[in-house]
């Protein structure tokens, strides 16, 4: 499989650091086979070259700052845009790992339009296209063929999206509802400690947990995001941003943190979608709610199925290897698909 990547932050590089460290067992166990050829990022630069690039090499050069420390090669080439990778003919899938702007999805939209039209699947850490065009996208990509997969969007690699599809299907979801941000529980978690807030933050930042622009974890706008592409992948319709009651957790102080745990009850940023709509909101839970014992970085999901009741999902929501590995599970998902058709 020929990867294009668009982005080379935290998430990617920990994909490529799984691609590098499993690439025997990989191949053995699943007969998975995969080549970065192109990488595009907006601040260390772009290289391409159709027949591989080298992962370790990669990754020091990232790490340097700069691809003009990538060593020279045969069939190397820098300064390539993503539409020209995109169309040169030699990718598969198109990995979408640039940061999410959930105003306009752009420039990550207009290449992934670009991708399922040149025939590539589609694989997303980026939030923003999925959320703002799941409809178009999914529908392209059906009718050619071809698959869009964003397990990293929601849970990191915990497989949430994959449980929904796969293992519950033939049941209907009525909602879903949890704790969806790794960034702001982490600093919910730390808080209670006593740890400062904008400590907790720099902790979170350097975990790799934020955005590249915080703001939109603790503000409340990445789990609004996600419940956003929750509401379209489990219930279809045409939910917009401008639909959902959003608020983060900036306006919680360490005094009320102090006075929640006096009261035996703990803040939880809570995210929920249904059919009719969303929201994200701080709330103060009694310490025997499950969700009130899940700390750190750690998400959980409740979805709410007419033949099973409730099921909780309780794992990674953040983290460098832990939504790299939601890449790979997601490329292993179209390769298991298109040699299963
Ligand atoms: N910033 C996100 C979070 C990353 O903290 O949950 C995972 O989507």
């Amino acid at each position: 499989m020929k990867l294009l990547l668009i982005g080379f932050g935290v998430v990617g590089q920990g994909f490529a650091e799984i691609l590098r460290d499993k690439a025997a067992e990989l191949q053995q166990k699943h007969n998975f086979v995969a080549e970065i050829i192109g990488v595009v990022t907006a601040s260390t630069g772009t290289l391409y070259r159709s027949n591989g690039l080298d992962i370790p090499a990669l990754l020091e050069a990232a790490q340097g700052g700069s691809f003009a420390l990538y060593p020279d090669q045969p069939g190397l080439r820098r300064g390539m845009t993503a539409g020209d990778m995109i169309t040169a003919g030699d990718a598969d899938v198109l990995v979408e790992v640039s940061p999410t702007d959930l105003e306009t999805a752009q420039p990550a939209l207009d290449y992934c339009h670009q991708a399922l039209d040149a025939g590539l699947h589609l694989v997303l850490a980026n939030k923003g296209p999925v959320a703002l065009d799941y409809a178009n996208l999914q529908a392209k990509a059906r009718d050619k063929g071809l698959q869009m997969r964003y397990e990293a969007t929601v849970m990191a690699g915990t497989p949430t999206m994959h449980l929904a599809e796969d293992a519950l299907a033939g049941c209907a979801i009525r909602s879903a509802r949890g704790i969806l941000n790794g960034t702001t529980n982490y600093i919910l978690t730390q808080m209670e400690t006593g740890m400062s807030y904008d400590e907790a933050l720099a902790q979170a930042q350097e975990l790799g947990y934020a955005e590249t622009d915080p703001a939109g974890d603790v503000e409340g706008w990445d789990a609004a995001g996600k419940v956003l592409i929750l509401a379209k992948a489990l219930f279809g319709g045409g939910l917009r941003l401008t639909d959902l009651d959003v608020s983060g957790i900036t306006a919680i102080s360490a005094t009320d943190i102090a006075a929640a745990k006096a009261a035996g009850q703990r803040y939880k940023l809570i995210a929920s979608a249904t059919p009719a709509g969303g929201s994200v909101k701080a709330t103060r839970l009694p310490l025997d709610d499950p969700l009130a014992s899940i700390g750190g970085s750690t998400n959980a999901i409740t979805l709410e199925t007419d033949l099973l009741g409730d099921i909780t999902l309780i794992g990674a929501g953040a983290g460098k290897l832990e939504t790299g590995y939601a890449l790979l599970s997601d490329l292993l998902a179209i390769q298991r698909r298109t040699s299963a058709t």
